[in-house]
């Protein structure tokens, strides 16, 4: 557009007008329609989550609640104490305590594993499938999920919860050679995806331990978390491909990762800077690659490698964390992914887990509590504050007072000046 200084002078009286209008009528001028948070969407995933749980206690896979894969659960109920922190009620809260004592009930006393379940339609009883994806994963997502829930509500004590965060540590721990952690005890890779959570897990478990005042566990934990960020920075990185192996095998012995792979390979190169692990190479560097290969990532129905030719599906949502502490604006690839689900009436395979997983990337993204020196009894909700600057914490924002008075002064200036 050209400019000249009448058009500039025509210009500012125009936003004086606009300045005006916008003062008497407390229009929204901060809160585009694409970056404001959905807050029906938001209300409508959570009514989604609440509707996989059960009496007993249960958080299922899906509404149909026959199957529980407790990695789901977990996410599922990250994504309902984020949707409590941001409409600020916590009654769905009883949810998710009550899902916290079903996964410690049915968690081995002898090795913190937990198995996924399943039972039929009318069935109220729960068979074990004796297997489950991960024990390192499993365990972490359960430590994550009870240190964001007591976050936003402190109205329940941890005591009946902690024996299960005790067993989930020890279920980490089992699996832990040189530091890093196999994905199961008899499934030996070390999954740079896993390492990212498991290190969450550690971090949500030092949160808790100092919640409770018990020191021993808050040193146990942070110091694994630390001893990690190590390993994954010394070993991880392969230096030929320039991006991180997705894992590690026998004796240690590199998965190399191949940028065209979605899943796992190409997800792995953000999953630690999704859960706020800390790299020493450029974050942004990989969001840039990762966008460069797979601008299809956002949309569910499109077809990628994962890691053979297949739907992209729901479940690399958390890579929009790390885009967003990489400074960028996900708002398009919330909206996208929501009308998929919507489209499908919320249709497996979009499931408890991935509604949690889009609940947190409408809000900012994963971020693990950090413990404020406050005291045990503190009541004070944790209110979730985005880090990102394109993505707000409330509906709608207005301009301040303070702030109109000064853009009135410089219009009526600049009509003088021009
Ligand atoms: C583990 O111990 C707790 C507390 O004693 C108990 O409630 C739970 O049922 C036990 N878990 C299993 C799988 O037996
Ligand atoms: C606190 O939790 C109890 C259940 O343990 C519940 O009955 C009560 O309504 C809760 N209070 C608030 C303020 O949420
Ligand atoms: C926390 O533990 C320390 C050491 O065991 C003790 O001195 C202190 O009084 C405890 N604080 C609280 C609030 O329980
Ligand atoms: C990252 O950390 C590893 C392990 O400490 C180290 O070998 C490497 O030189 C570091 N790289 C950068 C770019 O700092
Ligand atoms: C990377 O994966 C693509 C897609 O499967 C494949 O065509 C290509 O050969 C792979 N590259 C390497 C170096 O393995
Ligand atoms: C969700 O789907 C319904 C129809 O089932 C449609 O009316 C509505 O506009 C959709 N919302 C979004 C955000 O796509």
């Amino acid at each position: 557009m050209r400019k000249s200084s009448h058009s500039r002078s025509r210009l500012s009286i125009l936003f004086l007008v606009a300045f005006v209008l916008c003062f008497l009528s407390n229009i929204d001028l901060t809160t585009s329609s694409s970056s404001s948070l959905d807050m029906k969407m938001i209300q409508q995933l959570q009514q989604f989550i609440i509707d996989c749980t059960s009496p007993d206690g249960s958080l299922s896979v899906w509404k149909d609640k026959v199957d529980v894969n407790t990695y789901h659960s977990n996410f599922a109920i990250l994504g309902l104490a984020r949707a409590m922190s941001t409409t600020g009620t916590t009654t769905a809260s009883v949810y998710a305590w009550n899902w916290f004592r079903w996964f410690v009930s049915h968690q081995s006393n002898s090795t913190g594993y937990i198995t996924d379940y399943t039972r039929a339609s009318s069935a109220f009883a729960w068979s074990s499938t004796n297997d489950m994806d991960s024990t390192d994963s499993y365990a972490a997502l359960f430590i994550m999920a009870v240190a964001s829930v007591y976050a936003v509500d402190k109205n329940y004590t941890t005591n009946q919860i902690m024996p299960g965060v005790r067993n989930s540590v020890k279920a980490m721990q089992s699996t832990m050679q040189n530091g890093l952690t196999w994905a199961k005890p008899n499934y030996h890779i070390k999954y740079l995806m896993d390492q990212s959570e498991v290190y969450a897990g550690f971090k949500s478990c030092e949160y808790l331990a100092k919640v409770i005042n018990d020191t021993s566990l808050a040193n146990t934990c942070s110091s694994a978390a630390s001893g990690m960020i190590e390993l994954v920075n010394q070993y991880m990185w392969s230096t030929s491909n320039f991006n991180y192996n997705y894992g590690l095998g026998d004796s240690d012995v590199v998965t190399p990762s191949n940028w065209t792979i979605l899943y796992p390979d190409a997800a792995s190169q953000l999953w630690p800077a999704a859960f706020n692990f800390p790299l020493n190479k450029s974050t942004n560097a990989l969001c840039s690659t990762f966008l460069k290969y797979h601008p299809n990532w956002k949309y569910p129905n499109a077809k990628d490698y994962l890691p053979t030719l297949m739907n992209v599906n729901y479940e690399m949502t958390p890579c929009g964390y790390a885009l967003i502490s990489c400074g960028l604006d996900v708002s398009d690839a919330v909206s996208s992914i929501w009308s998929a689900a919507n489209a499908s009436n919320l249709a497996y395979p979009f499931h408890c887990g991935t509604a949690g997983e889009l609940i947190l990337l409408a809000t900012g993204g994963y971020s693990t509590p950090v413990y404020q020196n406050v005291g045990p009894t503190s009541s004070t909700p944790y209110v979730y504050k985005s880090s990102s600057k394109t993505i707000s914490g409330s509906s709608s924002q207005h301009l301040s007072p303070t702030i109109i008075f000064y853009l009135l002064l410089f219009s009526t200036l600049s009509i003088f000046i021009a």
